[in-house]
């Protein structure tokens, strides 16, 4: 029988996905979910066939040209792949997979939670509340703003935002949105489509930010954006911290000229802007977009699944590089 591949795990896994793991691999787990830098995880894929990741590890150019020469596939628990330079992969010949789909349906529910959460003030609730603040309800108690019947904007109509816009529907929103291209109608539901993200900005309630991090979108939310929203807008961002010029955005928190904002992800991540801590109309919420039993484990199924197709010598299905 021939030998198990050898895989490394960077982060603990749910715990179905580490038990498939270790019965279908020589898998090196990491009970602690100790984070490693680039040499730390250089160290442990020493040996490997293939790699686990997560979002967050550090597979930079340099980290990926030094990778070991056994190391034939990077499998990512993610369907972001912001943390992988692509290009070094490919210049080593190194496979990359994601895991798009199974955390459609959880990214959406978390960027309504965020849309919600900042609308109702959510979060300051829950601060009186555990600082035995409450002195009982009172009429002009933390009024915040009604999101049925609003307009909505997403920038990024890809699965989630997709899966966004449907939710939307049932709190009867008047959804817009922006992407590279427009959606054909099956996909598009309704909504309206700009091709020109600047002027869709004047005609919507709430932004949804739901676009992956790329380059070209650095920083896209910035004062001018900003600026165009109407004044007492909410901004909502499940997609990547860097979306958003933070600076401006925290000014715009301050001057009101955007109500609310609801955020799950972060420039410099696990940092935050100190900023946001003392804006009361921030919520805030760690990167929990796809944190559901159901997601996490449908993510390291799919990992697997292209791990597993590779070693058997097929094509895996979320080949990204
Ligand atoms: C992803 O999959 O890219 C998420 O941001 C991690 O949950």
């Amino acid at each position: 029988m021939a030998a198990k591949p050898t895989i490394l795990l960077t982060r603990r896994l749910p715990e179905a996905v580490e038990a498939r793991a270790s019965r279908d691999y020589d898998a090196r787990l990491n009970p602690t979910d100790a984070v490693a830098d680039g040499a730390g995880l250089l160290a442990r894929a020493e040996g490997c066939q293939g790699l686990l990741v997560a979002a967050g590890d550090p597979l930079n150019a340099d980290t990926i040209a030094r990778l070991p020469q056994s190391v034939r596939i990077i499998a990512t628990f993610s369907v972001g792949t912001d943390h992988i330079d692509l290009a070094a992969a490919r210049a080593r010949g190194i496979i990359v997979t994601n895991t798009p789909e199974v955390l459609t349906e959880a990214t959406a529910e978390l960027s309504m939670l965020l849309i919600l959460g900042a609308a109702r003030r959510a979060g300051e609730g829950e601060r009186i509340l555990r600082a035995g603040q409450w002195s009982g309800w009172a009429p002009t108690q933390l009024m915040g703003r009604q999101v049925t019947g609003k307009r909505l904007g997403i920038l990024g109509m890809g699965r989630i935002g997709q899966a966004l816009a449907r939710m939307a529907q049932g709190f009867l929103m008047e959804v817009h949105y922006h992407n590279r291209t427009r959606l054909p109608p099956d996909k598009e539901q309704g909504a309206t489509y700009h091709a020109d993200a600047e002027a869709m900005l004047g005609q919507i309630d709430i932004l949804s930010l739901n676009a992956p991090g790329s380059a070209d979108l650095r920083q896209w939310l910035n004062a001018a954006r900003i600026a165009r929203l109407p004044r007492g807008a909410i901004v909502a961002n499940a997609g990547r911290g860097n979306l958003v010029d933070d600076a401006a955005l925290i000014a715009a928190l301050r001057s009101g000229h955007i109500a609310y904002a609801g955020l799950d992800v972060y420039d410099g991540e696990p940092r935050l802007n100190p900023g946001y801590l003392s804006c009361e109309n921030a919520f805030l919420l760690p990167h929990l977009g796809s944190a559901t039993i159901e997601s996490r484990n449908g993510m390291g199924f799919r990992a697997l699944d292209n791990l597993d197709a590779f070693f058997a010598g097929r094509a895996p299905g979320d080949r990204v590089a």
